[in-house]
């Protein structure tokens, strides 16, 4: 199964073109997450007090937890610009230095995959998030100079879901280094009453949360599902999801009562069945599923590991008991390796 047809996969796509209308701008209406909310509140007020640029800060967590949002609300919050791009868009050192000599007094450049920055961009990058200047060659060979130009104050915003492969250098320039996780499923309730108020979504509590314990802890995924399950409410009834309209929008849909669907469930039974229920490489897992690596390891992973169905060790991914339980299999499985 393709990524891009799957209702609970946490990345974004094309149907979610309406994701912007759903962000939250403010810190207080972004759900869950209190520690952070207090902290980056902090921060920005002290930053505001001093007249300052804010640290520059670094989002990395699972996709559809709300990295893009957040760095949004901070710049609100801040009351300055907002430049967004994306590492893997940047392709030359000149256009690197063009957007950081384009940013004014305070504000945000937000890089999304900032895992993916080539190492020449890093290299612009550094001075300029330290004393916020750009050392430019002019010219070539002998005649080469090189010269400083000045940078306005900014906060750097970079955000990934892989924070292991960003160097050890560019890591280290980051003042404010902020994990966001998996929402338990009360702040996905609220998210989903949040969102079917903006898009006038006629729906009762338990609907809410019935829709909630289906979107593995991921407010994309939420959303999304929010969406398609007003659609089949307008068509199969009057439009109106209650727990009833939920359950059946969801078997419509194809999840399971933990969210998990045919892929997911795919991915536990090849562990379990091919390969005794591991260890097993994530190379040769990718291989027996047809899937990549980086997509097992970005999309699927993440949130079997969170629900305790799988373990990452050092020989390869193991099923657990719990995902032996939940598929109606006999736990057979007694290597479970070393946890790394
Ligand atoms: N805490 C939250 N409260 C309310 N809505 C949220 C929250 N976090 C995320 N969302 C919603 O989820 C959607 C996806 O969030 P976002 O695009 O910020 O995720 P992301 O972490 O940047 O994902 P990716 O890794 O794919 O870039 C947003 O449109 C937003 O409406
Ligand atoms: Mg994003």
């Amino acid at each position: 199964m393709f990524e891009n047809e799957r209702i609970s996969t946490p990345k974004r796509l094309s149907l979610d073109s309406d994701e912007g209308s759903l962000r939250p701008l403010h810190l207080k209406e972004f759900i869950g997450h209190k520690d952070m909310k207090k902290q980056f509140g902090i921060y920005i007020k002290a930053a505001l007090g001093r007249n300052e640029n804010l640290d520059h800060v670094l989002l990395y967590g699972p996709p559809g937890l709300g990295k893009t949002t957040f760095a949004t609300i901070i710049s609100h919050e801040l009351g300055v610009g907002f430049k967004s791009t994306s590492a893997p868009a940047i392709e030359r050192t000149g256009d690197l230095a063009a957007i950081l000599s384009s940013l004014k007094f305070c504000e945000v450049l937000f890089i999304d995959e900032i895992h993916r920055l080539k190492p020449i961009l890093e290299e612009i990058l550094y001075p300029a998030l330290e004393d916020y200047s750009l050392d430019i060659i002019i010219g070539q060979g002998p005649g080469a100079k090189s010269i400083k130009i000045s940078l306005q104050p900014f906060t750097l915003i970079g955000a990934t879901t892989k924070a292991g492969l960003l160097s050890a250098p560019l890591r280290a320039r980051f003042g404010i280094t902020q994990r966001i996780d998996f929402y338990n499923s009360k702040e996905i309730f609220e998210i989903v009453k949040r969102s079917a108020r903006i898009l006038h979504i006629d729906i009762n509590d338990e609907g809410a949360m019935t829709i909630a314990n289906r979107s593995r802890g991921t407010p994309r995924v939420a959303n999304r599902i929010l969406r398609r399950i007003r659609d089949i409410a307008e068509v199969e009834g009057n439009g109106y999801i209650d727990e009833e309209m939920a359950h059946k929008g969801l078997e419509i849909l194809n999840l399971d009562k933990l969210g998990l669907d045919t892929m997911d469930k795919r991915l536990v039974d090849t562990i379990i069945s091919k390969y005794d229920g591991g260890p097993v490489g994530v190379e040769t897992l990718a291989v027996s599923l047809g899937e990549d690596r980086e997509a097992i390891e970005d999309i699927y992973e993440p949130y079997l590991i969170q629900i305790g169905f799988l373990k990452r060790t050092q020989k390869g991914r193991v099923a657990t008991k719990h995902a032996y339980d939940h598929l109606g299999l006999q736990y057979k499985n007694t290597v479970e390796g070393e946890l790394f």
